[in-house]
């Protein structure tokens, strides 16, 4: 029998009105923004899924919650509230608010690294690697191999391969690392989760070479949804003490809040090591703010403590991961290349295997994001050879194992109508994919280039 339907745990108090265009508008909307959808304007995009961050749709307790937000300089009540939260949700001892996740990602990679050492991480995220880089740190990538496979249905390829550590201490010595930076939900992987038994075998072994762990939390809350669903022993754990014990393998964490925590703005470290918790604070000062607000308003740290406690309910994670299986199973069903298992936070387009015609020294990704904008409207993100940038010694595209489209679904906002709009899109263009051609860069920013580069078409796109 068909299982039940389980629908939102929730239901809409209140409704922001979006408009659909012309196809004419969206080519013109397009070539104006250089063929990068960052660069075009909200007002011509009609389902947007250029990210997760920030475009959360609040709950009416943490809008209720602002109201009591404490403006005081130094001392606000509303950073006690913040503080307390995240000591009972992730545990950790001590916080520092910051405006955003890469705030806090400067701040850590400035005390801990030293010019010439490495930061093991499971796959490179965009601005983590980018502040690691500007402190002298060097990126290593330690995930397993199973990562760069869109098709191997490996449960857990968020996880960190030992044996790639081992390989980096035995010849450079463990003096030569800095931290392990260790991401839940892995972004650039597709939203793939690690398993606790991963995590419990690089704690012991991080133990043993007496290196610290940082976590980059950012999507902590949706692993451990995989985790309840997927690992054994944990279908009956609330995802409240999946998460704890998660936290507790670690020594600190970075943290932007616009994701989990179901917030439009905000972020934080916490730590539970006493001295670089006062380096982190004579830091923060300098960049965002006094230590009890770190660049956000005392509102901000209201709908924060709120949205942590919103985050791990088992019903609501339940339910914004399902919704993002929605759409990955519509897609697979309809055969599209799409990376597997559908990820926590977003589907993405297998953009190689979607456009084999192009290669990926034209943009593939980059292409198939702005052929689906003029198709419906539908605003995706480039996460390929764009998005991995110029490797710093070479000076050459840095060719990443994967070439991907993400279709990300901000928590709360849409309902699965507006899935299917975006599943009928994909699928049209599927149809006529020979017809998708490339295109060139005109323009390149020297860091982080893929928000703002512009590009031009190689030949009209004429889906
Ligand atoms: N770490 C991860 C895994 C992220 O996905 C992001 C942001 C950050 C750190 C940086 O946090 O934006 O608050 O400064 N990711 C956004 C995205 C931009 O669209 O994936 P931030």
């Amino acid at each position: 029998m068909k299982p039940r339907t389980i629908a939102e745990p929730y239901k809409i108090k209140m409704v922001e009105s979006i408009r659909m265009t012309t196809r004419e508008e969206r080519e013109l909307a397009i070539r104006e923004a250089g063929y990068n959808t960052f660069l075009l304007r909200s007002d011509d995009v009609y389902i947007d899924l250029l990210t997760d961050s920030g475009t959360t749709a609040m709950s009416d307790m943490q809008w209720s919650m602002m109201m009591r937000g404490d403006e005081a300089y130094a001392g606000a009540r509303s950073f006690y509230r913040m503080e307390a939260a995240m000591q009972e949700i992730y545990g950790f001892r001590h916080l520092v608010p910051t405006h955003q996740g890469r705030a806090a990602e400067h701040i850590t990679s400035q005390i801990r690294i030293k010019a010439g050492q490495y930061v093991p991480m499971n796959m490179y995220f965009t601005t983590t690697r980018a502040h690691v880089e500007r402190a002298g740190g060097i990126f290593y990538d330690c995930i397993i191999d199973e990562a760069k496979d869109p098709w191997s249905d490996f449960p857990f390829k968020g996880n960190v391969d030992i044996a790639k550590l081992q390989k980096l201490v035995d010849e450079k010595g463990a003096a030569s690392i800095a931290y392990l930076n260790i991401a839940p939900c892995v972004n650039m992987a597709g939203g793939q989760p690690f398993s606790m038994a991963n995590l419990r075998e690089v704690s012991a072994w991080a133990k043993q070479q007496g290196l610290p762990i940082i976590f980059d939390a950012t999507r902590a809350v949706e692993n451990c949804y995989f985790i309840q669903q997927r690992e054994e022993g944990y279908r009956e754990v609330p995802i409240r003490k999946i998460l704890r014990e998660m936290m507790g393998y670690g020594d600190g964490c970075t943290m932007s809040s616009k994701k989990d925590n179901l917030v439009n703005i905000g972020g934080f470290l916490a730590t539970n090591d006493d001295a670089f918790f006062v380096k982190a604070k004579e830091l923060v000062v300098v960049f965002e703010g006094m230590p009890t607000y770190g660049g956000l308003a005392g509102r901000d740290m209201e709908a924060l403590a709120q949205g942590m406690r919103e985050m791990v309910e088992d019903d609501y994670i339940a339910s914004r991961v399902r919704q993002v299986e929605y759409l990955g199973q519509q897609l697979m069903d309809a055969g599209l290349p799409i990376v597997r298992p559908v990820g926590g936070h977003a589907v993405f387009l297998d953009a190689k295997r979607f456009l084999p015609h192009l290669s990926q020294d034209q943009f593939p990704s980059q292409t198939l994001a702005a052929a689906l904008f003029v198709d419906s409207g539908v605003r995706a993100m480039e996460r390929g050879i764009v998005s991995a940038g110029r490797d710093p010694i070479t000076h050459d595209h840095v060719r990443p194992a994967l070439e991907l489209v993400r279709l990300t679904i901000p928590r709360r906002v849409y309902t699965n109508l507006h899935m299917d709009v975006v599943a009928e899109s994909c699928m049209a263009l599927y149809e006529n994919r020979e017809r998708i051609n490339g295109l060139r860069m005109v323009y390149e920013p020297e860091s982080l280039r893929f928000f703002q580069a512009r590009f031009e078409e190689l030949e009209a796109v004429t889906v």
